[in-house]
């Protein structure tokens, strides 16, 4: 297994689509088992492909602290097929380092996805797992948590991200 790096904002391949995987081979399980030891280095509570740079549909979760393996969530082409409920919560991103936002998600969702072992699953999630999964589900289609905020808020923190930028020499 290897640690893989994380892409930082604005990088341009966490704002793209990922493709839907068409089937669960030998190269994706070690790409899995690297976005997991990624996961828990870092430390973070769910990784998705696009944030190593991989615009696969593959994302990985624990929500637990722990961090029991058993409690280890890999879906792939991860699908919300119902949710409910309205909460807003701090959130982060391992993109974002250092930033902090309430963001308003679903407080229960239903997903719909595949497992390492290529077996259709559907799991019920409420709270942070509802969050987590939301969160992981919006980077396979390029969506980060900030575009989730007011647009007041939103402009202020483009203003700051901005400011960070220049300062990392990023433009
Ligand atoms: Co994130």
């Amino acid at each position: 297994m290897a640690k893989l790096p994380i892409l930082l904002y604005p990088s341009p391949i966490i704002r793209k689509r990922s493709l839907p995987v068409a089937s669960i081979h030998g190269e994706l399980q070690r790409f899995i088992d690297d976005m997991v030891e990624t996961m828990y280095a870092a430390p973070g509570v769910g990784l998705a492909a696009p944030q190593v740079g991989a615009l696969k549909r593959v994302i990985v979760l624990d929500p637990h602290e722990d961090r029991k393996p058993s409690r280890l969530l890999t879906l792939i082409n991860p699908e919300i097929v119902a949710a409910d409920g309205k909460i807003v919560e701090e959130e982060g991103c391992l993109c974002l380092p250092d930033l902090k936002e309430g963001v308003a998600r679903f407080n229960r969702v239903v997903v719909k996805a595949y497992d390492r072992n290529e077996k259709e699953i559907v799991l019920e999630g409420s709270g942070l797992l509802a969050r987590i999964l939301q969160h992981e589900i919006d980077h396979l289609n390029g969506v980060l948590f900030i575009d989730r905020l007011s647009t007041a808020k939103r402009q202020l923190l483009n203003r700051r991200l901005k400011k960070a930028g220049r300062e990392r020499g990023l433009g």
